[in-house]
């Protein structure tokens, strides 16, 4: 199994320190190796939070979180940082304004790693940018290009799974299209998994083998496309669906 988690609960401490705010209640599921997940939801329904305990930015209360049978805390810094990478909604936060985006990318490899530029160069083609960029700052990117430099630059650890928070929601419908290629060809490569959150439905049920419904820190629904296209049963997926088909026409 890729990701295990169980009876995942996380509340928050509100600022009064008085009243806790259930983010995530008694949540589990399993995703295996080589399928995309997606996760969608409305907001406040807890999808950051489980991304970032999936990726040790945030704790948990109680329940366990495994990636490739062994506990999250279990995983030294590095060997944690092969494993698993994440990447956020807002491209422009992601890169040191006062470093080349060369710089910031070879940054990601071993200090002492001899083929730097080529693998530098491999994944810049595998997300669609030129290999003229290397002496550039980030300033002098759009946010859809600063999204494909993070997510080239998550990939050059070559990690086991690639967490996206949202990677589509700051970007125009090209550059979102472009990522969802993107997402698509990294898939196909088979090498690195993808965990992905949207409020995008049509791109959650286009790239993602299962797909994970959140709602009040709840699983609604978790299941397969077909799953959740044939299940009519339940009033939220419904309606999930219905917005999604609406958009289309
Ligand atoms: N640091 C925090 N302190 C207190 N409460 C928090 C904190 N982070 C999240 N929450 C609360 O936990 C719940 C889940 O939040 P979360 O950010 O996981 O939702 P989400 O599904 O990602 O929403 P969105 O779609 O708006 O990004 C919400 O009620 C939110 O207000
Ligand atoms: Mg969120």
């Amino acid at each position: 199994m890729l990701i295990s988690v169980k009876n995942l609960t996380k509340n928050y401490k509100t600022e009064s320190g008085k009243v806790t705010v259930g983010a995530l209640k008694d949540v589990s599921f399993e995703i295996e190796k080589r399928k995309v997940l997606g996760i969608i939801g409305e907001s406040g329904s807890g999808k950051s939070t489980l991304v970032r305990i999936l990726s040790r930015l945030e704790n948990f209360d109680s329940g366990s979180v495994e990636i490739n049978g062994k506990d999250i805390y279990c995983f030294g810094k590095k060997e944690f940082s092969r494993t698993v990478q994440m990447i956020f909604q807002n491209p422009y936060a992601s890169f040191n304004p006062k470093l080349t985006v060369g710089y910031s990318l070879s940054e990601a490899l071993e200090k002492n790693c001899k083929n730097k530029k080529e693998l530098i160069m491999n994944k810049l083609a595998l997300v669609g940018i030129d290999e003229d960029i290397l002496d550039k700052y980030p300033h002098q990117f759009s946010g859809g290009q600063r999204q494909r430099l993070a997510i080239a630059r998550a990939l050059l650890k070559e990690p086991d799974i690639l967490i996206a928070d949202e990677p589509f929601a700051s970007l125009d419908a090209v550059s979102q299209s472009i990522i969802t290629d993107i997402f698509i060809r990294i898939k196909k490569d088979k090498k690195t998994n993808i965990v992905f959150i949207t409020h995008d439905i049509s791109s959650a049920f286009e790239i993602s083998d299962k797909i994970l419904i959140l709602k009040n820190g709840n699983i609604v629904k978790y299941g397969t496309i077909d799953d959740i296209k044939n299940d009519r049963t339940n009033d939220y997926v419904n309606e999930l669906i219905e917005a999604d088909y609406l958009l289309e026409q």
